[in-house]
């Protein structure tokens, strides 16, 4: 019953959230990911916000554990003027949610690490129109007041309260993430991801470290050494460097989640 209540006292109130569009708030729904694809007459630049999720989605065709009260689990809704690389937006996401969660530092592509567990993830989706790309769908999932995991999930996820021992409120860091991201995008229209390159690079957990680059269903053993201008990771297989696209591949560290 305490939950409950606790719940409807810190429920996220979309007049709070400060978007250049509208907020589409839903108390609870499968996937806001799935709202923002199927909803027509949406104005560029909005979001879809959810308090719960009952089919969360992940990268890869996995399951995002989004319960009620403690996370923030949103997708923005964008309608690009021109042909944007996705895989390249999603790199920005990450960066964006990065920059708000102080000591926090990025898993190639777009996971968003505290000590070295995930506590943000972020799903882009393109909604095609033809050949031509309509609708990009930015699912943002950050686990903020989440006081514990499951086992299957507690060595590698984590919280924002979990690593600060503070409750944090979900409006602000919201709005925050949401402000970074605005600001981003619009470079991004304009530049790319080129300008962005040196930041990511300093934020990224991956770059220098063992990792298993799991291609076509092999699993291949390599060491990060860098990040192109195109946001593509760069690996040492046997002193031979190949490129590797987000879209095309899992990235494992050897050690930990990372
Ligand atoms: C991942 O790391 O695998 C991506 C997780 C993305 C989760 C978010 S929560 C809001 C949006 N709706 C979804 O169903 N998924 C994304």
């Amino acid at each position: 019953m305490k939950r409950i209540l606790d719940i409807l006292k810190n429920r996220i109130k979309p007049k709070k959230i400060r978007v250049p569009a509208k907020v589409y708030y839903f108390r609870e729904t499968e996937s806001t990911n799935k709202e923002a694809k199927l909803a027509t007459g949406v104005p560029d630049r909005s979001l879809f916000i959810a308090e719960e999720q009952t089919g969360g989605r992940g990268r890869l065709g996995r399951a995002w554990s989004s319960p009620a009260g403690c996370g923030i689990w949103a997708s923005i809704y964008l309608k690009p003027q021109k042909e944007s690389d996705i895989s390249q937006l999603t790199l920005l996401a990450g960066l964006a949610v990065c920059r708000v969660i102080e000591n926090s530092k990025i898993k190639w592509p777009n996971d968003v690490l505290l000590d070295d567990k995930k506590v943000c993830g972020v799903l882009c989706e393109a909604v095609m129109d033809g050949e031509r790309v309509s609708r990009v769908i930015v699912g943002i999932g950050i686990n903020v007041n989440t006081e514990s995991f499951d086992d299957e999930l507690s060595d590698k996820a984590t919280s924002v309260y979990i690593e600060t021992g503070k409750k944090v409120s979900r409006e602000r860091l919201l709005n925050n993430v949401l402000k970074e991201f605005f600001d981003i995008y619009d470079e991004f229209i304009k530049g790319g991801f080129a300008g962005f390159r040196d930041e990511y690079k300093k934020k990224c957990a991956t770059l220098f470290r063992d990792v298993i680059v799991i291609k076509n269903g092999e699993n291949v053993r390599a060491r990060a050494v860098d990040i192109t201008e195109n946001g593509e990771l760069v690996v040492e297989i046997n002193n031979t460097r190949e490129i590797v696209n987000a879209g095309e591949v899992s990235v494992r560290g050897l050690l930990g989640y990372n």
